[in-house]
């Protein structure tokens, strides 16, 4: 199995791609994929037609095409499709090499390219390819929204990236009460520049981890309880960024919201 693209996984391996040593950033990337990989072998533990070892490949190069848009641009510059980069960096090798594409090699092409926009496939994938790439997706969403939060925000607050303090529209721990009703409903959209506070901004966050938990159920669940971005556990993680940019009494009150989406 993918012994013919050996080479090209050992040579663009997720170590090498997103190498630590080199940014904070892809120490986030790789905590990412990491992280999403283990909630999507997790999750292929109720389908016993998913091999693991293909998923677990699939799972460690859906987002190659990322350490080449950092590699050209210095970031994640999402206006160069990640997906088609990762694509043709593997389809290069396979021309240059002459490899020959196997049903295993077409499930990585179509986890690669398709993941997270699975509609665009439309009826070409078999249904089998398809499995992995829902898979690849759900695990990715569920990563992005529940856990890689409590990665990123630390750092985004501390250098104000969003410039929400310079704004100074408002008192840096001040949650607009219009704001705490629709995060109550769940209903919060995620428009950053509309949060006038980084305590605002939190919530924002957590809603969508939130919105999360309701679409994907226990993989979520279970998922906000990893050991992840240093913290013991996604939860553990929100609930600290609650009490450090929060009055005592709102970061309570949001720890007991996110707690109880758990339930
Ligand atoms: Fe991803």
């Amino acid at each position: 199995m993918f012994s013919s693209i050996q080479t090209y996984l050992k040579r663009n391996s997720m170590e090498n791609l997103f190498n630590s040593k080199y940014s904070f950033d892809l120490w986030l990337r790789a905590c990412h994929i990491n992280l999403m990989t283990q909630i999507a072998i997790q999750m292929s533990n109720e389908d016993n037609s998913i091999n693991k070892d293909i998923l677990y490949v699939c799972c460690m190069h859906h987002d190659d095409g990322q350490a080449l848009q950092y590699k050209q641009f210095g970031i994640f510059n999402n206006s160069v499709s990640h997906h088609a980069l990762g694509l043709d960096m593997l389809d290069t090798f396979l021309t240059t090499y002459n490899v020959t594409v196997t049903p295993e090699i077409q499930i990585l092409r179509a986890c690669i390219y398709y993941h997270g926009r699975t509609q665009l496939a439309g009826d070409s994938l078999d249904a089998q390819t398809l499995k992995y790439v829902q898979l690849v997706s759900a695990a990715d969403e569920i990563e992005t929204c529940c856990l890689a939060p409590v990665g990123y925000l630390p750092r985004q607050i501390a250098n104000d990236t969003l410039c929400i303090r310079t704004a100074a529209l408002m008192p840096s721990k001040k949650i607009r009460s219009e704001i705490w009703d629709a995060f109550k409903k769940g209903d919060l959209l995620s428009t950053e520049d509309s949060a006038h506070s980084y305590a605002e901004h939190l919530l924002f966050e957590a809603t969508k981890a939130i919105q999360c938990i309701k679409k994907y159920g226990e993989p979520a669940k279970s998922a906000m309880n990893m050991n992840c971005y240093a913290y013991p556990s996604a939860v553990a993680g929100f609930t600290s960024l609650f009490h450090q940019n929060m009055t005592c009494e709102d970061a309570k009150h949001a720890t007991q919201i996110l707690l109880d989406a758990l339930k």
